[in-house]
């Protein structure tokens, strides 16, 4: 499977949104406040109006942030699906929207030029046969090999809906693929006789073409394609309460670590019942987008950097460049003891204005007159293009401190 243009865009938005946004309290209330189905369907299913959606409005946010592609929750572990399903009357099309969501989703990610991914939970608090809604994590196992049977069937009917309906769809996403077995093999495969080109997650087994850390930065092994999903706050669905944003500069901070690793970042919004989403995510978005724009070369198509860590910012590296990430002013002068090659230039990838180095024959590169204090309050970046493929000047010896 080609992951081209994966590895291309490095960064994309995943929303959470669904009945659970009703509630404002996160995306796990049903099972967390052990929240009986019939109640959750009145309060939250039938409640939920959905009355400004405007996905159009969500991916002009992801395209103004930088982001190339968006992801969307096509159903939660609470088993609301957010199209017009013909296996369930618990979905959009039937109840509380009133239609199926996904169309216009589609239709304005791709107006935007974004890559679109499907989510789906195969854990599914609601259907008959899934184990148990209200275990304290997960249900262990299939206490019925027949029911089993009977659910892999269902979600995969599911999945020929998602990926039969909405013309081509370049990811999909899977969560919770809880209990095993889930037969992710099979229906892997099922899918990608629909879809051939769909990037698909490593969470339900069989094959599968990238690996997703959640909450952490953890590049998978050399070889192997990989995103970080995080959220804005701490949340994933809607929480009208959780207002610890990251900054924009924690958010470019992420940016690199995961550029460094050659991995992508997917950043998370939970836009409020009605769709909007609220102003402090779209101003630090737009915030770091702003940056981004400023400062995109380091990012498409990144390279794993062979350095160690620096004391004032991050190294990244893309074919013949090493980009200087500096986060914090390190004064006028600064010796970068970590690049092996020749120096062959340097300029301000901001602007492209030359900057002054000199390389000493131990093969420290020395800046002596950056401007104090840095000219970007998220992170200045010093594009240095070497000599061949870039190098560590030090080899990995006893340990890897972590980034
Ligand atoms: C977890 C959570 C879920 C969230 C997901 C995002 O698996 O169960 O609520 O959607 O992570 O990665």
């Amino acid at each position: 499977m080609s992951t081209k243009w994966f590895n291309q865009a490095r960064y994309g938005m995943f929303v959470h949104w669904g009945p659970y946004s009703v509630a404002a309290r996160g995306e796990w209330i049903m099972n967390r406040e052990k929240i009986p189905v019939a109640e959750y369907t009145e309060k939250y299913a039938r409640a939920w109006r959905a009355e400004n959606y405007d996905p159009a409005s969500w991916a002009r946010l992801a395209r103004e942030g930088g982001m190339k592609y968006i992801v969307l929750t096509t159903r939660h572990h609470d088993g609301f699906a957010l199209w017009d399903s013909e296996t369930t009357g618990f979905n959009a099309a039937r109840m509380g929207p009133g239609r199926d969501l996904l169309p216009e989703f589609v239709a304005a990610a791709r107006a935007e030029g974004l890559h679109v991914g499907f989510y789906y939970s195969v854990a599914d608090w609601t259907h008959p046969d899934y184990p148990d809604a209200f275990a304290r994590d997960w249900p262990e196992s299939w206490p019925d090999e027949n029911a089993r049977k009977r659910f892999v069937g269902f979600y995969k009917a599911q999945l020929r809906e998602l990926f039969t309906r909405y013309g081509k769809i370049d990811m999909l996403w899977y969560d919770g693929c809880l209990p095993a077995p889930t037969d992710g093999d099979e229906v892997n495969a099922f899918v990608k006789s629909l879809q051939p080109d769909l990037l698909i997650n490593n969470r339900n087994g069989g094959s599968w073409d990238f690996h997703c850390c959640e909450q952490t930065v953890n590049p998978a092994p050399p070889g192997i394609d990989w995103e970080a999903c995080m959220t804005l706050n701490g949340t994933w669905g809607y929480h009208a309460g959780d207002d610890n944003w990251k900054s924009a500069r924690t958010i470019v901070q992420l940016l690199t670590e995961t550029a460094a690793g050659a991995g992508n970042l997917l950043l998370n919004v939970g836009p409020k019942p009605d769709g909007t989403i609220q102003e402090p995510c779209q101003a630090i978005i737009r915030e770091a987008g702003a940056w981004l724009f400023r400062n995109r070369e380091f990012l498409p198509e990144s390279t794993r950097a062979p350095f160690a860590w620096c004391t004032s910012g991050r190294l990244t590296t893309r074919a013949n460049t090493v980009y200087l990430h500096l986060f914090y002013s390190p004064g006028r002068e600064f010796s970068l003891a970590e690049i092996g090659n020749r120096v062959l230039s340097a300029r301000w990838l901001d602007g492209g204005a030359p900057v002054d180095f000199h390389q000493l024959d131990d093969g420290r590169l020395i800046f002596n007159s950056l401007p104090v204090p840095l000219p970007d309050p998220l992170a200045s970046v010093i594009a240095i293009e070497v000599e061949g493929e870039p190098r560590a000047l030090r080899q990995r010896t006893t340990f890897w401190i972590p980034q």
